[in-house]
């Protein structure tokens, strides 16, 4: 059997899948494949490891029908048509549960890092202006106490919401389809419409996968809605807020500051105005990225393409 993989993956997934007798070729180059380099490689494997921006729509399952799994690099399958992938009987492998504490401290990381200003104060002293000590200038704000409030209560914002508690005995209110009974009797979350988690939250994590009906959910029109000291931190997909919106919402001060791992479009430009406003802290997506948790990722990618390869239920299936 063979696995095409779209990135050179950690060594303890590529060990489980040669011990398998499974061939692996990984793709070498520093930039995306495009699509057609994607077909032509697929069509060379039984089994293919995605990660990265490529589409898995139905003219790439038209294409490579004869694929035994579609394993990701990833919790998130925006990219993938589930439906249709099932219908052409492919299964479609993910990495929950094992990135959900390193994502969730991602967004810790930017929440404070915003509300302290910390990025702006870094490049402050690399463009020599550190000669001065100014009490009213540069002003950062409390969490302690605030509220947090998360859309998508999955098992990254439940780790989000024990670090804010835990750290700042911050009150957490949470929008979802479903409810998380775990969280409300645990932290004593509150699930709230999304108009009220707009209306209450200091801190808006977003932890939810990207759905149609979430795509640019965060317009200006929420930001409108939200409180003028509201920080608001996206570590999920930048498909879900409006960046031209979010710009205005800063620079008018609707809201008070953001925190980005994602953003929208990707790579962002390193023109962009974001990067040089006080109150916004950005990082490049690498929300899972520690050698531990790239490590366990890589572990649960390869079982979902050994299991599916051997016509077995993948260990985290996305399909139903
Ligand atoms: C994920 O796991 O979904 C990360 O955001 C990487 O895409």
């Amino acid at each position: 059997m063979k696995v095409f993989t779209t990135r050179k993956i950690p060594q303890a997934g590529i060990d489980l899948l040669e011990a398998e007798g499974i061939t692996v070729t990984q793709w070498q180059e520093s930039r995306e494949l495009t699509q057609e380099e994607l077909i032509a490689y697929s069509k060379e494997a039984d089994g293919l490891l995605l990660s990265g921006r490529r589409k898995v729509d139905t003219a790439f399952l038209e294409a490579c029908s004869h694929l035994k799994v579609i394993s990701l690099f990833s919790v998130g399958y925006d990219n993938v048509d589930i439906k249709a992938a099932t219908k052409f009987k492919i299964p479609i492998g993910h990495t929950p549960d094992v990135l959900s504490k390193a994502t969730a401290e991602t967004a810790f990381l930017l929440m404070i890092a915003t509300a302290r200003k910390a990025f702006y104060h870094h490049k402050r002293i690399a463009k020599g202006d550190w000669d001065f000590f100014e009490p009213t200038v540069g002003l950062g704000q409390d969490l302690q106490g605030k509220t947090l409030g998360i859309l998508g209560l999955g098992n990254i914002g439940f780790e989000m919401a024990k670090y804010c508690k835990g750290a700042y005995g911050m009150d957490v209110i949470y929008h979802n389809r479903g409810n998380n009974e775990q969280a409300e009797k645990e932290l004593g979350t509150k699930k709230v419409s999304f108009e009220e988690l707009l209306a209450q939250s200091d801190v808006l994590s977003v932890h939810a996968n990207l759905t149609d009906e979430l795509k640019g959910i965060f317009n200006a029109e929420a930001f409108g809605k939200m409180k003028p000291n509201a920080i608001f931190v996206n570590t999920a997909r930048g498909g879900v807020h409006d960046e031209d919106d979010l710009k205005q919402a800063l620079e008018s001060g609707t809201i008070w500051g953001a925190g980005l791992d994602v953003t929208n479009p990707e790579p962002m430009d390193k023109n962009n105005a974001l990067l040089d406003m006080p109150n916004v802290s950005v990082l490049p997506h690498i929300g899972s990225a520690t050698k531990e948790t790239r490590d366990a990722m890589a572990v649960l990618a390869a079982k979902n393409l050994i299991a599916g390869l051997k016509g077995e239920k993948l260990p985290a299936c996305v399909n139903p």
